[in-house]
């Protein structure tokens, strides 16, 4: 059976965190859509369209992955691709309460999608985005952590860049 899976988040910027989920699920599943939420409660760095072009860059050697993004609820979106899966990263159990209630109301909206977890190789699990956007405001080398297009982007995000 060739399952499509959605692989939903913020990605403010995009990580090696990230990145090694979305390389964990591409050997996984048939096809894996990335796909950027707008957010409009955060006030992210970076548009959509930086965004979108940075994690294009990152998964440009997947085959079998895409990049998208959407508005609206997660749900809805996987019943208009076609997706029967959710992918979600679960770093540490801090993450576990807020993942499990989405999961659950994912699946009371839509019981024809079931949310998929994986876990990052143990040495991403204390990443996020915005310690990434923190280090790099203080012009901390990010480059373990992020992709080098990534970078990139972020020292041309500094006030004097
Ligand atoms: N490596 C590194 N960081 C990771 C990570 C990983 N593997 N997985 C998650 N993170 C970090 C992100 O960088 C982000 O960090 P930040 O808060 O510092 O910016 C944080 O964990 C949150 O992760 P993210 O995956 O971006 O989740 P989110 O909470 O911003 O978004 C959505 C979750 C978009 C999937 C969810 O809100 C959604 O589906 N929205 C659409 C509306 C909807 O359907 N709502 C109903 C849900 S029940």
């Amino acid at each position: 059976m060739q399952i499509t899976a959605l692989y939903p988040g913020t990605f403010d910027p995009i990580t090696n965190g990230h990145l090694d989920i979305i390389q964990r699920a591409s050997e996984m599943f048939h096809r894996i859509i990335v796909t950027v939420a707008l957010n409009p409660s955060k006030s992210p760095l970076f548009s959509v369209e930086e965004r979108i072009a940075l994690i294009s860059e990152s998964v440009k050697h997947l085959p079998n992955v895409t990049v998208t993004s959407f508005s609206g609820l997660i749900v809805d979106y996987a019943r208009q691709t076609g997706a029967k899966a959710i992918i979600r990263g679960l770093r540490a159990v801090s993450d576990f309460e807020y993942e499990f209630q989405m999961a659950l109301m994912n699946y009371k909206l839509n019981n024809e999608v079931n949310t998929v977890f994986l876990m990052p190789n143990e040495k991403y699990t204390y990443l996020n985005s915005s310690i990434i956007r923190q280090l790099n405001q203080f012009e901390a080398d990010v480059s373990e952590f992020v992709p080098p297009c990534v970078v990139s982007a972020l020292e041309l995000k500094l006030p004097r860049a």
